[in-house]
This record gives structure tokens, sequence and C-alpha cells, in this order.
């Protein structure tokens, strides 16, 4: 896995491990291997030659991304170029992260695996050229896109919203922007079927339900205990962020139900969960 230190992949190391010997399951990430270097990524993938790659190494930063062109389409498009090079070479299957960022959000129904993308950022377009080099050169390759994902490890929005609440009275947050949001430790679980079931193609994949950030906001301190805090909606157009985000950012997630019986359950249940194994404090470390 190549990743393996980012906030899902850590959960998917987990679910790994527990299904396989540890000798079987290779994580890397940064410190082992940087991806925009072509050489040094082929060269390493060949001599391990494993029989399936796990690609969830990116800069995901989506602001930082509209401010850094070069560095998010040098990470994220060519970057993934060079696994899949390398996975070519090693006739290795593909695993590959994609986001619902690859959208604009126009569509107002859920989007369906084969729906026409058109990103609205720098994020979304670099992802989007990750995909087509991964279908490009990584035949058969699985793809899967997800989206607004929290985790234990690393931060992330609930991780964001629970230092505020400690820091402030009043929070603003976005209310026109509609999703999933998705708990990588659901997530990986999927991601691991998905692999043992030898599934190709793309598969949208998120914690089902729809909400906006602010909802979204509004439920962490509800069930953390923290609704005293005052939360105000905003426009995106008001918090005044670098990068554009769809308006209008959901998954059908009808294919996975379909081919694997999978279904992930409704993203409030996932993030009591979530909060009631204290996690909010891990993601932090
Ligand atoms: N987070 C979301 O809401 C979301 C939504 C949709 C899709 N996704 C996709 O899901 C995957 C996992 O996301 P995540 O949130 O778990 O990401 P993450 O926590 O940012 O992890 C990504 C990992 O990749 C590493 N990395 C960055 N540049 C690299 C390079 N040049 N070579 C090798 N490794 C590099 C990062 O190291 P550093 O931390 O040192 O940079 C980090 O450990 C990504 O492909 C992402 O695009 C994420």
């Amino acid at each position: 896995m190549i990743g393996a230190k980012g906030m899902l992949g850590r959960d998917l190391m987990t679910v790994l491990h527990a299904g396989l010997p540890n000798d079987e399951v290779v994580g890397w990430d940064i410190e082992e291997i940087d991806i925009q270097k072509e050489e040094e990524t082929v060269t390493k993938i060949e001599i391990l030659r494993p029989s399936i790659v796990v690609h969830l190494a990116a800069y995901t930063d989506v602001d930082g991304c509209e401010l850094d062109e070069g560095r998010a389409f040098a990470v994220n498009a060519e970057g993934t170029k060079h696994v899949a090079l390398a996975v070519s070479r090693c006739q290795a299957k593909m695993v590959y992260l994609s986001t619902d960022y690859v959208f604009d959000g126009n569509k107002r129904e859920p989007y369906v695996e084969s729906d026409s993308p058109h990103p609205l950022n720098v994020y979304g377009r670099s992802k989007l050229q990750g995909e087509q080099y991964v279908q490009t050169w990584a035949k058969e390759a699985l793809i899967i896109r997800t989206q607004w994902l929290y985790g234990r490890y690393g931060k992330n929005f609930v991780t964001s919203i629970l230092r505020q609440a400690r820091e402030k009275r009043v929070l603003s947050i976005v209310n026109d922007q509609i999703g999933s949001p998705t708990y990588t430790a659901d997530l990986a679980k999927v991601i691991s079927v998905l692999i043992q079931l030898d599934a190709r193609g793309i598969f949208h994949v998120a914690n089902s339900d729809l909400c906006t950030w602010y909802v979204f906001g509004q439920t962490i301190l509800k069930l953390s205990g923290m609704d005293k805090v005052k939360v105000i909606p905003i426009s995106s157009k008001e918090l005044g962020r670098p990068a554009v985000r769809p308006s209008y950012s959901v998954f059908n997630c009808q294919k996975l139900k379909r081919e694997t019986g999978l279904a992930l359950r409704p993203w409030s249940e996932a993030l009591k969960d979530y909060l009631q194994m204290g996690q909010e404090r891990q993601g932090e470390e």
C-alpha cells in the first residue's frame, strides 16, 4: 500500500493485517517512496513484485492544491502515473482512491459511476487525471471514489470542529454544500471486501444519508455534549476558501450494493461510533 500512514491508510492497514499474514501486507508512505520520482517509484515497486498495489497517497489539501497547482499535479496525477506504470510492468492489480470532487455538483441527483466528470477545482482535476492514467496504464484497475472523510488518524472536519468549539462560543459553518460524511473505518472494510472479490472498474463508496457541513457540525457538537456552542450557517462565498467546491456532492452507491451486497450505514450512526470511541483525541495525535 502507498499512503499507508495517511488517515485512510492506517485504518486500511489494520483491516488488511487482520485478514492476511503480516508479511503479505507492505505499507509505504512518503518516507519509503516518493511517487513524484518516476524511477524510484517504478524500481521500488518492481523489486517488491506485488500482486496488488493499493494507491492512497495524494496531496489532499484541497485549498493547498488550488494555490500550488504544480505540486497537485506532480503528486496526484504524475505520481499516480508512475505507480500505474510500475503496476503494469509487474502485471499487478491497481486500486486507486479518487474523489467526489471530480464532479461539478450541477446534477442534483446522486452521481453514478458512468456520469461525466467535470471538476471545479485543481484537486479534482489532478485526481481525475490520476484516474485517467490508471485507466490507461493499469488495465482492469479498481477505482474507488469517496468523499468527506474523517477517521481516527489525521486531522479532519470532526477534530477541527471540536477544537474550535473548545476555543470559541460561536462557529460559522457552510450550509450550501451537500454530501455524505464518510468514516474511514467503514470505508476500509469495504475496500478490503472489494479487493477480496477482485472487483474492477469504478465504484462510488460513502456512508449513506446526506447533510451539509453545517448540519454535520451541529451533529458533532450535539453528540459531544457541546451544543451550547452557537453555530451560524454561512455560504461558501462568505467563507471565501481558495478552492470552489461542488454544492451537490452526492453518490449513488447502488453499484456497490448490486455487486457486493454491501451498503454503508448512515453517516450519523458512524459518527456516533467514532465519537464514542474517543477517537477525536487520537485524531489529533
Ligand atoms: N480526505 C478526504 O476527504 C478524501 C475524499 C475523497 C478522496 N480521498 C482520497 O483518499 C485517499 C486517502 O485520503 P486521506 O485523507 O487518507 O489522505 P492523507 O491522510 O492526506 O494521506 C495521504 C498520504 O500520502 C502521503 N503522500 C503525499 N505525497 C506523497 C508522495 N509524493 N509520495 C508518497 N506519499 C505521499 C501523505 O504524506 P504527508 O502527510 O507527509 O504529505 C499521506 O501520508 C487519497 O487518495 C485522497 O485523494 C480523500
